[in-house]
């Protein structure tokens, strides 16, 4: 039997995916210990590799099948656009993409205004304004922290996560529509879809059943 290889996205993300990953039996003994600098980890007995990478390298890995299945958020298969099948909603990461700015920012919304909108994703915010909005504007790509930008006079609003929205609280910005839900989802390769069907397939079911039950009790 092959191996099956795992592309987390690094972080939070991967901490909870392995936390829902040994309730259904699958474990990395050699993931735990902090100090290791090891890069890819094995679990021989069930014949699985996981490896850590920075989010938006996951679909990447994913497609060109160095990883048989990515868990990443959506936001990030959103921006990526990279052929891979997306099969299983994990259900935590929860939050929105949000178009945010200063309350009085919503009239160059519904004027349909030629603005700026910076964002960490121009691809997202492209097919939301251009597609679903049918309104022109200038994207402009920042790298973080993106509140700064209506605020210091770069756009007149942004795109971008929201989670508890406390960053635009504190800011004075406001969240004036949501372009769409984001969560944790699971990939998976094309080509690994149909050739590891039945481990994929038996994967799956196992995390649909522990995710109920979850939901079931409350958790
Ligand atoms: C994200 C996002 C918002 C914030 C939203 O930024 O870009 O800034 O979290 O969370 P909240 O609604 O709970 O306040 P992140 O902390 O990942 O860092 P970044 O600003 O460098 O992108």
């Amino acid at each position: 039997m092959r191996y099956l290889t795992f592309a987390l996205g690094k972080g939070r993300l991967a901490r909870q995916t392995l936390e829902l990953f040994e309730k259904i039996g699958i474990t990395c003994e050699e993931m735990k210990d902090k100090d290791s600098r090891k890069l890819i980890f094995t679990n021989d007995e069930l014949k699985l590799k996981f490896f850590l990478a920075k989010g938006p390298d996951v679909p990447t890995y994913v497609e060109y099948g160095a990883a048989d299945i990515g868990v990443v958020g959506k936001d990030t298969i959103l921006e990526e656009g990279r052929k891979v099948h997306e099969v299983f909603d994990l259900g935590y990461g929860k939050c929105r993409m949000c178009v945010c700015g200063y309350r009085d920012a919503k009239r160059y919304l519904s004027n349909h205004e030629l603005i700026r909108v910076a964002t960490k994703y121009p691809n997202i915010a492209k097919d939301y304004f251009y597609n679903t909005k049918h309104q022109t504007v200038e994207i402009i790509k920042l790298n973080g922290s993106i509140e700064l930008a209506p605020i210091v006079g770069l756009s007149e609003v942004i795109v971008d996560i929201v989670e508890t929205g406390s960053t635009l609280r504190e800011n004075g910005l406001e969240v004036l529509e949501e372009v769409c839900p984001l969560s944790s989802r699971m990939i998976v390769n094309p080509v690994s879809m149909r050739m590891e069907s039945e481990r994929i397939r038996s994967l799956l079911e196992r995390l649909r059943d522990c995710h109920e039950a979850s939901q079931f009790s409350g958790l």
